[in-house]
This record gives structure tokens, sequence and C-alpha cells, in this order.
């Protein structure tokens, strides 16, 4: 899939702009804090109806402005817009009203890169979940809702735990105990799914990036991503002296390796880039497997700190549409060269070159 043409009112300091893209290609070349992520996370929100680096949605208006706006338009005539201002947020596809995010998250499929993703390699847990649930999400709308709700548990339950560790009364906790395997395994059949797949790419991407076998495990003390009573079981004193939901899909944790060890003990910092790169390819290849075509690629100066024989063993496989984003003009394939824009950007005014 391509995204054709972005159009974008209010949105951070960008100027206000209607853009055509190429289908290959698409080069944004700009100083620091001219506006490069901004423009990628524009494209990002455009479909996703949120951002990758920001929670708050009102932060994306511009500072003068009271709204953003933007309208983006991709191949075979599919189009969306999102309207934000203070008191409401508007979603449609092809002029339909969406109420919901989770069946406007992915009409477009989205792929970011950036030099931000070495955290999920390096980083907390969290991160790891994050990027799980993202890729998921993006090829499956019934999983945000799953995770959504899940969420609502999980806090719940965790309240009622706290009423318990002051005394309160036992008795609901059965109930707890059911919504939470319930959903959870929803959450868990899902996960298993697309782990293999994602595995095997992540390993054979990387090793195209590094002679070394890169490989994640997934970590969680239910067995075989299974939530059931036997777990809580085992965990209720703990959950309840705690007042906290301690098992769960909110609580694994994917266990990255190199050549058999652990990367956070072992790698050097290149080959934790080489794999955060490498595991958004794979994130790349699940969604064009999942949805039979290319998601858009988005490209945030992810090539800054590879050495150049990294950066061309990148650019060679990239495929599909491409943003990139740089503070310097790459050297591009050959092959990529007839389908490809290139941009500049400065004080978010973008401008074909
Ligand atoms: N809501 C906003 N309104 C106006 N400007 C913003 C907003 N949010 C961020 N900016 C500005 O955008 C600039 C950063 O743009 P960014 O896209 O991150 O730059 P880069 O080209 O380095 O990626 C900063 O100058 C920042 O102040
Ligand atoms: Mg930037």
């Amino acid at each position: 899939m391509a995204l054709k043409h972005i159009e974008y009112q209010g949105f951070r300091n960008l100027v206000d702009a209607d853009i055509q893209f190429a289908d290959g290609f698409n080069i944004i070349v700009g100083d620091n804090g001219a506006g490069k992520t901004n423009l990628l996370e524009a494209i990002f929100y455009a479909g996703n109806a949120s951002s990758f680096r920001e929670k708050e949605d009102h932060n994306l208006v511009r500072f003068d402005s009271e709204f953003l706006r933007i309208e983006a338009g991709a191949d075979e005539e599919r189009n969306a817009a999102i309207y934000l201002d203070e008191t409401k947020k508007k979603l449609t596809l092809g002029g339909n009203s969406v109420p919901r995010i989770s069946d406007f998250i992915g009409w477009l499929g989205i792929t970011v890169m950036s030099i931000e993703d070495i955290w999920i390699v390096r980083g907390a847990p969290a991160k790891r979940r994050a990027f799980l649930d993202w890729t998921i999400a993006k090829i499956s709308p019934a999983y945000t809702s799953s995770l959504i709700e899940y969420r609502k548990i999980v806090k719940q339950r965790n309240r009622f735990l706290q009423s318990l560790n002051e005394g309160g009364n036992k008795n609901l906790l059965e109930v707890f105990d059911e919504q939470l395997i319930e959903c959870g395994n929803k959450i868990y059949k899902k996960r298993s799914a697309i782990l293999p797949e994602l595995k095997k790419s992540f390993t054979d991407f990387g090793t195209n990036f590094s002679m070394k076998k890169f490989n994640f495990d997934y970590q969680s003390i239910c067995p075989d991503m299974k939530l059931d009573q036997n777990v809580l079981r085992r965990v209720r004193h703990r959950e309840v002296s705690l007042g906290q939901t301690v098992v769960g899909p909110h609580r694994d944790d994917l266990f990255f390796s190199i050549d058999g060890r652990a990367m956070q003990h072992y790698a050097s910092e290149g080959e934790e880039r080489a794999a955060s790169i490498s595991l958004k390819l794979a994130e790349a290849n699940m969604l064009h497997e999942a949805r039979g075509e290319r998601p858009v690629l988005l490209l945030d100066e992810v090539s800054a700190e590879l050495d150049s024989s990294k950066r061309g063993i990148l650019l060679g496989l990239v495929k599909g549409q491409v943003f990139y984003a740089s503070t310097q003009m790459p050297e591009l394939p050959s092959a990529a060269a007839k389908d490809s824009r290139f941009f500049r950007i400065d004080g978010g005014a973008l401008e074909v070159s």
C-alpha cells in the first residue's frame, strides 16, 4: 500500500500543506528541529489516530492553532480524515464516521523505525510489550479492544485486591479472576499466533546485519501462555499483600539473545541497533503477510548511527513505500532512484526539491 497524499492543518510545527508522495522512496532532508519527525508523526497519526511518541493528542496541535486536521489518501481510493480540537476527536474512513479507534487503527499499514528503537532491546519490559501490542493491533482490531478491556479489568481487580488487603469481602474474587482469565487468554492467543513467524523473520533479518544469531523468547509466569486458576492460586498471597495483579500479559517480557547469550548483557551498541532494526523489519514483514500488502515504512534518522555498509544493507532491505528522514541526503540503491521524490524541510515548511 502507498500513501498518495496527505493534507495537514495545525499539526505540530508543520506549515499547513497538501503534499503528493512517490510510491517508492520519499527522502526528507532537514536540519535538527526542522520538523522531520513531526512529518513522519503526521503520517503515522493519519494511519493510527495516535502518535508513536506522544501520549497526549492535544500536544500535536500547533501552538498557535485551535485544532488539527489531517486528510490522507492511499491507493485504491482509500482515504481517511482526523479532526481534533479541545472538545472532540473525529475519525472518518472513506467519508464515514468511525466511532471506535480500534476500527480505525491500521487502515494504512505503517511501520516506524527510529533510533529510539534501541530501547525496545535495551530498555524496560514495558517497551517490549508495547512493541508487541502495537504490532498485533495493526493486524487485529479485536486485539486492541481486548487490550483496552484487559487494562480496565486489571485496574478494577487491583482495587479489589487492595480492598481485600484492608479486610474486605472475598466473595467477588472469583468473578474478577474469571474476567482476568478470559480476557488475558484472548491476548495470549493472539500473541502466541504471531510469535513464531515474528521470531523467524527477526533471526533472518538479523543475519543480514551481523554475523551473529539473534533470537528472542517469550517470558511469562503463565506456562504455555495460558492464564488459569492454578497460576492465580500460586500468586494469591502475593497479590493480596501487594494489592496488585502480578500475572498475565501485562507482566510478560521478551528475552533477546545474541548467539545464545542475553543481549542486554553481551551485545555492543551496534548489535543492539542491528537487533532493533531487524525487529522492525520483521514487524513490517508480518504486516505484509497478514494484510497482503506491504506497510508504509517510516525511517526516522535510522541510518545516522550505522556505518555506511550497514546503511547500504538497510536501504536494500526496505521494500515498498519508504519515508526516509535524515539530516543528510542518503545514497539510494540505483533501482530505487526512478520512483523517488526528494523533499527539503525547514522551519516546518516542506518543499519538493
Ligand atoms: N504542538 C507544537 N506546535 C508547534 N511546534 C511544535 C509543536 N510540537 C513540537 N513543535 C516543534 O517542532 C520542532 C521539532 O520538530 P521535529 O520534527 O522533532 O524536528 P526534527 O526535524 O529534528 O525531527 C521543535 O522546534 C518543537 O518546538
Ligand atoms: Mg527528529
